[in-house]
């Protein structure tokens, strides 16, 4: 018996509203419990080994756990998942991108090697990851529709906000999107910023294609897309003045992260500023237990190790100035107090010397 549309859908609600569930009454319940067992035990963690010892082995950890690592799966997977049914209907659904590959504003490289990490790792448990199948840009801009539940359908929010904060210092003129995916990050700064040229630059192919589509369908003509790598130094030097990412440094070894680093030095003109919103300001010890965890459980390999790296340090050392890391509230329904679970939202800023 196949399965129907609105069953698919049907399934996809109630995966949306068990996280829901998980984000809010779960998470505050199991923080209740934690401080109760930190009571009775006598203990205060500081750190996240001390943490893991006294939550691990409560019930409620487990299933919150559990839930978390299966919710996600069930998302993408198995007879109501994302995959499977964009699957069913390939041929269909990616019509409307038929051709685009021909539109002035995307340059596809067929010829491009994905690198090592990348290929190694069904990312956010999506089977063949963003970027190994033609539908996969298709899923992942389903699947991004409820990554915070909280936002519930709003989720473009964040990245509305995120281009919010960079306009409020100033307008740029040439910009570069790095990792843009489907095209959610780039596409704010294009309408925001009408008189400047939006670059957005990605490794998928199929995410490409329907960032190329959106911007064809809104009539956006600031804005051109590249299949490229980051890490490597494909574009002009001192060829834009701002540089962004957004949910990009967690998902490469920080090796790669390294030189992505380097490519927004040299990129940026003399003067210009690099802004990246992504996880890493996570002062509270559960809370940071927690999202080593999340990394675990949603196969994302190099959320702790970007957790764990000296930013600033990293940062100063590689000659950027004005480095400024601050956390960053992706809704104003979302912002502070602990009774939900939230993703620890940074945006991280730095400018290249005006003169070397
Ligand atoms: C979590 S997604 C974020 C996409 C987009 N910025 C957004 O906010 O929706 C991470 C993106 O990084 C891309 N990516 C990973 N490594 C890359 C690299 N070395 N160069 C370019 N893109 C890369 C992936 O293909 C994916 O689209």
């Amino acid at each position: 018996m196949g399965t129907s549309d609105s069953s698919f859908q049907a399934a996809q609600r109630f995966l949306l509203a068990a996280k829901g569930f998980w984000t809010t009454k779960m998470y505050s319940r199991l923080r209740a419990e934690y401080a109760e067992q930190c009571a009775a035990q006598g203990k205060a963690p500081q750190t996240v080994t001390e943490v893991a010892d006294v939550v691990e082995s409560l019930t409620t950890y487990r299933y919150f756990a559990w839930l978390e690592r299966h919710l996600q799966s069930a998302k993408y997977s198995g007879r109501y998942g994302l995959v499977p049914h964009y699957r069913r209907r390939q041929e269909e659904a990616l019509g409307k991108l038929d051709g685009i590959e021909h539109d002035p504003a995307l340059e596809l490289d067929a010829a491009l090697e994905m690198p090592a990490y990348y290929v190694a790792t069904d990312i956010h448990q999506h089977p063949g990851g963003v970027w190994s199948e033609p539908i996969a840009g298709l899923v992942y801009e389903h699947g991004a529709r409820t990554t915070t539940p909280l936002l519930g359908q709003t989720h473009a929010d964040l990245h509305t906000r995120f281009t919010e904060k960079i306009a409020a210092d100033g307008q740029p003129t040439r910009v570069l999107d790095m990792a843009c995916g489907f095209g959610k990050s780039t596409l704010p700064f294009a309408r925001r910023f009408p008189a400047a040229k939006v670059q957005g630059l990605d490794l998928s192919e199929p995410c490409l294609r329907v960032a190329a589509h959106a911007a064809r369908e809104e009539k956006l003509d600031n804005v051109k897309f590249r299949q490229s790598d980051a890490s490597q130094a494909i574009l002009e030097e001192n060829s834009f003045d701002l540089v962004t990412s957004t949910m990009f440094l967690h998902e490469m070894p920080p090796r790669v992260l390294d030189q992505v680093f380097d490519e927004c030095i040299r990129v940026l003109e003399p003067g210009g500023r690099m802004v990246h919103l992504d996880f890493w300001h996570i002062p509270d010890p559960f809370d940071r237990f927690l999202h080593y965890g999340h990394g675990r459980r949603n196969n994302e390999p190099y959320m702790q190790p970007l957790a764990e790296l000296d930013l600033p340090g990293i940062l100063a050392k590689k000659g950027f100035k004005d480095v400024l890391i601050e956390p960053f509230h992706e809704s104003s329904g979302t912002s502070g107090g602990s009774d939900a679970w939230r993703f620890p939202w940074t945006v991280i800023s730095a400018r290249k010397p005006a003169h070397s």
